[in-house]
């Protein structure tokens, strides 16, 4: 009897947990979201797709669900298996294409497709917050250097910040589909792969700095995006976007600097010529159509790497949810450092 109570009283404890689906939850970014949703008691439902690696997702709370965006009939089928999400954070995205064209269809026609099933399927969520980024909008001024703001226009500059607007453009075109649009600059933190790169060089005691023009970066630590995620889906607003930062601007040698310094390091410094830059950046480019894959200098990536301006504005995520960033690059650094030579991805 005592045991039917309690089953009786877990079942109903289950039923009043609000349900959170995170697409890309085997991802960096996802795999957070999904660890935070279990800590604020959500029934989590992490969104995978065949051959996802569920190394960080083994908490055996999590429920998996398989979704093939390509495919509208199956994602219909797929979707069809399980309860309504009162959440849904679109976190699946495309970093890293082979070609432009995968960015928009991975990060555009997807995301139609996901939006469009769910709103076929009556599934509307309370909330559907979407993963995009700065790069949406793209650097800001490189003269004036002023941060980018939400009443700016959009002007990105890679394929890939093109199909995070795209998408954005199909959100804010919907009627009565509640969404929230977050923008993050970049993200590090323990288990981030691209960053990597620049530690790992460092503690090979090299340091390679691209152009000689003034730089203006911003960072956001993991979990600072994700409580701010958080904070978003559980608020009462809807339909804007928010930047993403740690409010701090730094200038292109500070990463490194603070790298260095947490890794007790002596380093060569190259600084090499933008055009040269793009030289290297064409010959590993034209590696892919061997290697199958998109090397990390790509000339999308030098796009990037060569803006000078990708300063953005907080204030209205300080204003709405009063977003206070735990994390500097100072801390947040250190904490990666630690986790890095834990993981023994640095040695
Ligand atoms: N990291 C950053 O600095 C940053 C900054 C701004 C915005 N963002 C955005 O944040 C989101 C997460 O980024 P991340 O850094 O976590 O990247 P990530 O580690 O590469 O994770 C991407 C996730 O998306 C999934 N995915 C990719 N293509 C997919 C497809 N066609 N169908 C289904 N799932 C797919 C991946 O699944 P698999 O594991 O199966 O590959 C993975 O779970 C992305 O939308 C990204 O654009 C990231």
């Amino acid at each position: 009897m005592q045991s039917l109570i309690k089953n009786i009283g877990c079942t109903n404890l289950l039923s009043e947990m609000k349900k959170v689906l995170i697409t890309g939850a085997s991802g960096f970014i996802g795999s957070f979201m999904v660890e935070e949703a279990l800590k604020r008691n959500y029934e989590v439902y992490a969104g995978i797709r065949i051959g996802s690696s569920t190394i960080y997702l083994a908490d055996p709370r999590i429920k998996f669900i398989e979704l093939n965006f390509a495919d509208v009939e199956i994602l219909r089928l797929q979707l069809s298996e399980f309860p309504y999400f009162d959440y849904v954070i679109h976190s699946a995205g495309l970093t890293k294409g082979f070609n432009k064209k995968d960015y928009f269809t991975s990060n555009y026609q997807y995301t139609k497709n996901f939006i469009d099933v769910l709103i076929d399927q009556k599934r509307v969520p309370e909330k559907f917050i979407y993963m995009s980024s700065l790069a949406a909008f793209g650097p800001g001024d490189p003269i004036l250097l002023n941060a980018v703001k939400l009443s700016d226009t959009p002007k990105p500059v890679t394929s890939y910040g093109k199909s995070k607007l795209k998408s954005e453009n199909y959100l804010t075109s919907l009627l009565n589909f509640p969404y929230l649009i977050i923008r993050p600059t970049a993200v590090y933190g323990p288990r981030e792969k691209e960053l990597l790169t620049i530690f790992k060089l460092i503690n090979s005691n090299l340091e390679l700095l691209v152009g000689f023009k003034k730089q203006q970066l911003t960072f956001v630590y993991v979990s600072d995006l994700v409580e701010a995620v958080f904070q978003a889906m559980e608020s009462n607003l809807t339909n804007r976007g928010y930047f993403v930062s740690d409010g701090h601007v730094y200038d292109g040698k500070m990463l490194g600097n603070i790298i260095r310094k947490h890794l007790e390091k002596r380093t060569i410094r190259i600084q090499i010529p933008t055009i040269l830059v793009r030289l290297i950046a064409v010959v590993t480019e034209a590696t892919k159509y061997i290697t199958r894959k998109q090397p990390m200098l790509n000339l999308e990536k030098i796009k990037e790497l060569e803006a000078s301006n990708w300063n953005c504005d907080i204030q209205p995520l300080r204003d709405d949810l009063d977003f206070k960033p735990a994390y500097d690059l100072e801390r947040g650094i250190q904490e990666t450092i630690a986790w890095y030579k834990k993981a023994r991805w640095l040695k």
